[in-house]
């Protein structure tokens, strides 16, 4: 390998800046060009690359956001684009990627590789936790820290006013950053898709623990969830349902996926944009590099996007008892 290209794709994530940065670095340190290609895969098809080296990159580290743009590429699903992309990176004589991203990212990443036998290694950059074959995804950590202290303040309101607040937060199809954060800003309860018990069960248990002394309430229901059509049906069917209680609601959005990126996620990145350049000199292709159990490790692309996003059950428990 000689010349890597890197890009982030999808949606932005804090720590993809933190992430090209270590790609970058870490090509220089084992002596091998590096590209940064623009906006993802559609920046691939309209040649937008730039040389990079060591010194581009600096400052970047506590950054949101990705200084290489991001886009969701509708051409790049044709055959015709992915060929234009790989002319442009024969021509530019780019002889692997990295690429950032979530498993849109990855399902190009493969057909691509499976078209054109092109080297590709990929780092989970998404805030939604939602990729199998690493404990957390890069921009994980930073959402949910931006999602409960939102929520704390929502609470300063909820608690003064006697209310029920229902707070919508991201992540797609997958409930990790509502149940995390659920359980960390004290939720009474948390909405995911991965488990959908109805309405009564959820009205019952509001009802329960007003009953034993609770003065306000906070749901948080993942964008995801299938409880209700959507948030504003929701809050108009506890009103109905419940007494005593003012119902609101608050749909966070892409708060979550801005803001300089938490320690936990710049130190993530750092280590998967080495693991990757170290992936693709020692003849990796096709995966995705995870960190499983504090160690990193490898997944196919097609193991980290296949099936439903699984969630800790236990969790789930935990989330019960300590809302009681
Ligand atoms: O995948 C990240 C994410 O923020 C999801 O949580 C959300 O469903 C989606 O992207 C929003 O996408 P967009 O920014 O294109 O509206």
């Amino acid at each position: 390998i000689k010349h890597i290209g890197v890009m982030t794709s999808g949606g932005d994530a804090p720590g993809m800046n933190a992430a090209i940065r270590a790609v970058v670095r870490a090509c220089t340190f084992h002596k091998i060009k590096c590209t940064g290609i623009y906006r993802g895969y559609q920046g691939m098809i309209e040649n937008d690359f730039e040389e990079l080296n060591a010194r581009s990159v600096r400052n970047i580290i506590n950054k949101g956001g990705t200084f290489l743009k991001s886009a969701r590429s509708k051409e790049f699903r044709t055959a015709d684009g992915r060929k234009k992309a790989y002319d442009n990176l024969k021509e530019a004589n780019i002889d692997a990627l990295v690429v950032i991203g979530g498993d849109g990212t990855f399902t190009g990443a493969k057909v691509f590789n499976d078209e054109f036998d092109f080297p590709i290694v990929g780092l989970p950059g998404t805030i939604d936790n939602d990729i199998n074959g690493t404990d957390y995804t890069i921009g994980y950590d930073t959402a949910l820290n931006t999602a409960v202290e939102a929520i704390d303040k929502i609470r300063d309101t909820a608690n003064s006013h006697n209310r029920l607040f229902l707070v919508e937060v991201m992540g797609r199809h997958a409930g990790d950053i509502a149940l995390n954060s659920g359980i960390g800003a004290g939720a009474e309860e948390i909405l995911i898709p991965e488990e959908n018990l109805g309405y009564d069960r959820m009205i019952e248990s509001l009802k329960r623990s007003k009953k034993s002394g609770k003065t306000s309430s906070i749901i948080v229901v993942a964008e995801g969830d299938r409880t209700g059509e959507n948030i504003v049906e929701l809050a108009e069917y506890i009103k109905a349902n419940l007494e005593g209680y003012e119902v609101r609601f608050t749909v966070l959005g892409h708060i979550q996926r801005g803001g300089a990126p938490s320690c936990y996620d710049r130190v993530l990145a750092s280590r998967l944009g080495v693991g990757a350049v170290d992936a693709l000199v020692a003849g990796q292709r096709d995966i995705m590099v995870g960190v499983v159990h504090k160690k990193v490790t490898y997944v196919s692309f097609k193991k980290a996007i296949a099936g439903e996003n699984e969630i800790d059950t236990d969790l789930i428990r935990v989330a019960d008892i300590v809302s009681i």
